[in-house]
């Protein structure tokens, strides 16, 4: 598996994106440790705040299909710069996914590969507890 298959998988799935309120719409595809790839978008509703961001829908599918261990995460807007995660994805992909590389694209090209260590140093997680 490819990072460009991850990305072309992210992009398939943001066209299933429900973003009638904001209009940007976002695709993600993590890659779990078997190689799997599952998909996720954002779902928003009238309330604005129950909001899904296609990350987490991504990483919950898979949770939900019983994978535990992820490799990497496949992230698509389509915006120029890149569109990196939000400080609650970047929460719940640290204490499901660990240290992941993070691959960002818009619809023509890939806009850059983080760790996500990089994108939330200080993490706070079980180990705190
Ligand atoms: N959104 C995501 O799905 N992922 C991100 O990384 C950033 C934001 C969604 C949430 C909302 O539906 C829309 O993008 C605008 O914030």
């Amino acid at each position: 598996m490819s990072a460009s298959d991850l990305i072309a998988a992210a992009r398939r799935a943001r066209r299933r994106a429900h973003a009638p309120f904001s209009g940007f719409k976002v695709g993600a595809a993590v890659e779990a440790a078997d190689g799997t790839i599952v998909t996720g978008c954002n779902i928003e509703n009238a309330t604005y705040g129950l909001t899904m961001c296609a990350e987490r829908v991504a990483l919950f599918k898979a949770l939900s299909d019983g994978h535990r261990h992820f490799r990497r995460i496949a992230i698509v807007a389509d915006a120029p710069a890149p569109t990196p995660p939000c400080g609650a994805c970047r929460q719940i992909l640290w204490e499901f996914g660990g240290d992941l590389e993070v691959v960002l694209a818009n619809p023509r090209r890939e806009t850059g590969r983080h760790r996500l260590s990089a994108l939330l140093p200080l993490p706070f997680d079980r180990r705190q507890l």
